[in-house]
């Protein structure tokens, strides 16, 4: 029986996996110095434990990944004979490609990066792939992707029936496929141009009709919501619903989401928000039980 730890503000979500499973479930201890450096505690008993490590990097992208490297390295240090890494959010995704000369591919170099740990697996829940096809073309080490999106399209047939479902862009289409093929609806496309962290536009013909519900994997500042609410709101639509795996929902994203007409905002709790109405725990659950003894 494996041993799920989980990391920094991680303990709802991987409670819920090590219930699950019947896996023993402990906490490591997480916090900062005062020069903010991290301090990483990790339980006792390690020696030849199999073991899965929940961090959750949510909005603290930068001290999750030294958050990481502590960790890992250390539950090595102590014994642990396997070490999984959960990532129900894994961040840095999105900076896939040299934009613009000079920019670093963070994609690649957070994931040379995490690839130089002894992990022996990885799990994430709908990784940001955009210019990469699949994990494994990122990690040396099994990479298993779990995904949210049919449980995030039965909740909402169940809560609101059907509607057309709406990709804010071309990234977002493999979500909205999956999406609309679950509740039996069509999808469409919109194209977005960003033009800086918090500004984006969107432009397509989306045929007028009564509901529609937007799918992306993140939402940061909810200028890519909002934006694709006020256009589907144009083109005379009535009811806008708007469901997200990651809900990062930083600066003043909610006023931007409910402002611009989107009437309920669900998610998942890959992320810790007050929108969570779906759990991708049972997805990491059965992910678990690939890659270690149950
Ligand atoms: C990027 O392509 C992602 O899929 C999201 O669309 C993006 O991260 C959303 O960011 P924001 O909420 O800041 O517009």
């Amino acid at each position: 029986m494996a041993l799920i730890v989980s990391g920094y503000g991680c303990s709802a979500i991987a409670k819920k996996v090590a219930g699950m499973l019947g896996f023993k479930y402990e906490v490591a201890r997480v916090r900062s110095f005062p020069d903010g450096e991290l301090y990483v505690r990790l339980p006792q008993g390690l020696k030849d434990e199999e073991v899965a490590y929940v961090v959750c990097y949510g909005r603290r992208p930068n001290e999750a990944l030294a958050e990481t490297v502590l960790a890992v390295e250390g539950l090595r240090e102590k014994g642990a004979e396997k070490v999984v890494l959960v990532a129900p959010y894994l961040p840095y995704l999105r900076q896939d490609a040299e934009f613009t000369p000079g920019e670093v591919v963070s994609s690649r170099v957070i994931a040379r990066l995490l690839a130089k740990l002894d992990v022996d697996a990885l799990i994430t829940v709908d990784p940001h792939l955009h210019r990469i096809r699949s994990l494994s073309e990122l990690f040396p080490f099994p990479a298993i992707e779990v995904s949210a999106m049919p449980l995030l399209a039965a909740f909402f047939q169940k809560e609101h029936g059907t509607g057309v479902v709406i990709a804010p862009d071309e990234e977002a289409e493999r979500w909205a496929k999956t999406f609309a093929d679950t509740i039996g609806a069509p999808y469409f496309v919109f194209e977005k141009q960003r033009m800086g962290d918090e500004i984006v536009s969107v432009t397509g013909a989306v045929k007028r009709g009564e509901t529609a519900v937007i799918v992306d994997d993140i939402v940061s500042t909810g200028g890519t919501l909002g934006e694709v609410a006020q256009k589907l709101l144009e083109a005379g639509f009535r009811d806008i619903y708007a469901c997200v795996t990651h809900a990062l929902l930083v600066q003043d994203a909610e006023a931007r989401i409910f402002g611009s007409g989107v009437k309920e905002f669900i998610s998942t709790d890959s992320v810790h928000n007050p929108y969570a109405r779906v759990s991708v725990a049972g997805v990491i659950a059965e992910a678990l039980k690939g890659v270690v003894n149950v």
